[in-house]
């Protein structure tokens, strides 16, 4: 089959995390006999200085035209006091849109050779497997008005119920292909649009009468996520909660790097390890890019029906790690690690 896909590798360590995605993807394609047909275009940072503009029409058209897009990540100092639409993050929340992808999904589980690479004892997270789905085209990151107003400068948090329910949905739908448990993750104590939230997730639910529902304000939840990871399966929640919940779950796993996300929803999937740019370690050849490359894996699964394709690709990641191999991000200070392109060749390696 063709495998006909956009590469937007970004700023940052996004290259390079991305090119060892895509020497998967071939290496994939060629094992199992499909055609990867790629291209590669700017996005964020590196599309400003070239462009002047953080997604370029010509990137957009790529995109459009491709069944995926595989994103390394943007983001730099340099543009940090630029305006709004001239920063490398108005890029990404610009394709997320353009795509349709409203539903973020971003799976945290424990691979088990990496125990101790968490700050947390062993026994705390043991059995840690959950999905946290993102509502990925609400809330504070596009509610309007924003900006500045005379004297103040602010953003809103709006959803519609019609919004709540479709990602609702996709979590529910989800959680009957894992353990049937649903957490809705809100700030119902004080704010409107979480009653809404909890009453339309409540209204779905209904549909789901083998689902088990229950909610949780976020505060506790982001205390709950470390004190008993393993107690959760799919975590629902809204745009910027999921975006500081997930990055905690990277930790509990070992690291962020580890990482990997789909948004879906739209006609053309959109893939992106969770992790961002990180300027302070880009260029060095020690970033994990086992996020990006299991965003390749997700890719396969959900845009192209190739299971045993992304299966593979899992358990050679899973394989490498049971090895011992680590990336820099996966040990402490002293402890032997790979490098980036290393990593990404026991990858390839363990294919099977
Ligand atoms: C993420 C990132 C993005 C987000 C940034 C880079 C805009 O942190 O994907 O989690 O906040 O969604
Ligand atoms: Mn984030």
């Amino acid at each position: 089959m063709e495998i006909n896909i956009t590469a937007l590798p970004g700023d940052g360590i996004g290259p390079e995390v991305t090119a060892e995605a895509v020497r998967v993807l071939e290496a994939v394609a060629e094992k199992f006999n499909h055609e990867l047909k790629l291209t590669t275009e700017k996005i964020g940072g590196v599309a400003i200085r070239e462009f002047n503009d953080p997604l370029p029409d010509q990137t957009l058209a790529a995109c459009l035209n491709s069944k995926a897009v595989l994103l390394g990540a943007v983001g730099h100092p340099d543009f940090d006091n630029h305006p709004p639409h001239l920063r490398p993050e108005a890029g990404l929340l610009k394709i997320r849109n353009a795509l349709g992808a409203y539903a973020n999904l971003r799976p945290a589980r424990l691979f088990a050779a990496l125990a101790d690479a968490s700050p947390l004892k062993a026994s705390v997270i043991e059995g840690t497997d959950m999905l946290i789905v993102r509502e990925l085209l609400g809330g504070l990151y596009f509610g309007q008005p924003r900006g500045e107003q005379g004297d103040s400068v602010i953003n809103t948090m709006r959803y519609s119920a019609a919004e709540v329910e479709r990602i609702a949905r996709v979590a529910f739908d989800l959680a009957r292909k894992r353990r049937r448990q649903v957490t809705s993750v809100d700030k119902s104590n004080v704010l409107e649009v979480s009653r809404l939230w909890r009453q339309t997730v409540i209204g779905v639910a209904k549909d789901y009468p083998d689902v088990t529902l229950e909610h949780q304000l976020v505060d506790s939840c982001a205390m709950a996520l470390v004190a008993r990871p393993a107690s959760f399966d799919v975590i629902l929640t809204e745009n910027m909660f999921g975006d500081i919940l997930s990055d905690e779950a990277g930790a509990v796993v070992g690291s962020l790097g580890l990482l990997a996300s789909a948004s879906t929803g739209g006609p053309v999937g959109l893939y992106e390890p969770v992790h961002g740019s990180a300027p302070d370690i880009a260029g060095q050849g020690i970033a994990n890019p086992l996020g990006a490359i299991l965003s390749a894996a997700m890719m396969l699964r959900y845009s192209f029906d190739l299971d045993a394709e992304a299966a593979s690709i899992e358990a050679a990641v899973e394989r490498t790690l049971a090895e011992g191999y680590r990336t820099r991000d996966l040990t402490v200070a002293g402890e032997p690690s790979v490098s980036t392109t290393e990593m990404g060749r026991r990858v390839i390696a363990h294919l099977s």
